[in-house]
Order: C-alpha cells, then structure tokens, then sequence
C-alpha cells in the first residue's frame, strides 16, 4: 500500500462524529498494527488483512441502526473497486473479513485473514488501555454502567471462546484486566452472574 492509498483511506473516516477513543488514530491504526504482528506468523494473503484492517471501521458512522461491519464491508468493497482500481475479487476478500469483524451478530470468521482481522480488533480491547477506550465509547453513546460493564462480561466470554477456536491461546492472559474489572464491579454493586 502505497502512501497515496494509505491517506485516502484517512479519509474515508472523515472527521464527523468521531469519538475520540475510538478514532482513526486511537483504534484503527492501532488494529492495523496488531494485524502486522499477527501476520509475522501467518502464511496468508497479507495484503487482504491489511487492508480490511486498516477499512474494517470504516461502517461506524453510517450504519444507523444496521450492523456497521455489514455497512463498512459494502462501503470498503465500492471504495477499492472505484477509487483504488482493485479487483472485484480482492475487494470482496477484504470486504468478507470486515462484514465478520463485529461480534454483532454472532458469525463466525469464514477465512483465516477475517480470522486475523478479527482478533487484530480485539487486541485493542485488552488490558488497561483496551478498557479505558471501550468504556470512553459506550459512554459517548450514552451508556450506562451496568449495560456497559454487561456488555463488556459478553465480549470477554466470546473473545475468550474465539481466541481458542482461532488458536491465539497466547493472547488470552489479555482478558485478565477485563474479567477482574467486571468481577469487582459485580462484587461492589451485588450483582449475581
Ligand atoms: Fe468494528
Ligand atoms: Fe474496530
């Protein structure tokens, strides 16, 4: 991907509604880098997963009450057949990983790349600093705090679950600053599981 590309890309974001912890800058360029690392072991089509990476959000501010994965992936395969003169068949493998990126609704990744998308994705939930960006996004969409930090219980068991499926058991340790953030917050709001 040449510079060219990489800014236009940029842009398809635009500036409008962003929330700052899940911007561009603070969570895109954060999955694509994570995507790298993951490729450094991988005998995949690369470019695919990075491109995905670096488009798989790109659905957030359109989607409406849609799925934005679906919206991002119809968004992203337009874009790179028509503003980056890709080929149909290398826009729809892009597309497909980022239409299963979203852990709404439930669907399993189809190909290895949207396997590594995937889990690009959520590495950028994990630890101190994955946390701190979730809450701040629930919370700009008006969130409370006992649907975000239930929200947050049925990511960990489901990234738990995939991150297993997937064969990333190395990343799971990542979840443990998750799972005693929810633990606690049960314990002092009495809250059963
Ligand atoms: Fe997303
Ligand atoms: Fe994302």
């Amino acid at each position: 991907m040449d510079k060219e590309e990489f800014s236009r890309i940029r842009e398809l974001y635009g500036e409008e509604d962003v929330i700052p912890a899940h911007s561009f800058d603070n969570h895109v360029l954060e999955v694509y880098r994570n995507a790298k690392k993951l490729l450094e072991d991988e005998d995949v089509d690369s470019e695919v997963v990075k491109y995905s990476a670096l488009l798989h959000d790109v659905g957030r501010h359109i989607s409406g009450e849609e799925s934005h994965a679906e919206k991002g992936a119809e968004k992203a395969n337009e874009f790179l057949i028509e503003q980056l003169g890709k080929d149909s068949s290398f826009a729809e493998r892009v597309s497909e990983c980022i239409r299963f990126h979203s852990n709404r609704p439930h669907l399993k990744p189809p190909t290895r790349e949207a396997e590594i998308l995937w889990t690009a994705d959520k590495m950028d939930a994990m630890g101190a600093t994955g946390l701190c960006r979730f809450l701040l996004t629930l919370g700009a969409k008006n969130y409370s705090c006992e649907s975000a930090v239930d929200i947050l219980d049925r990511r960990v068991s489901e990234a738990e679950e995939s991150l297993k499926d997937f064969g990333f058991d190395e990343l799971i340790d990542g979840l443990n600053t998750l799972k005693s953030f929810t633990e606690q917050y049960k314990e002092e709001n009495h809250v059963s599981n």
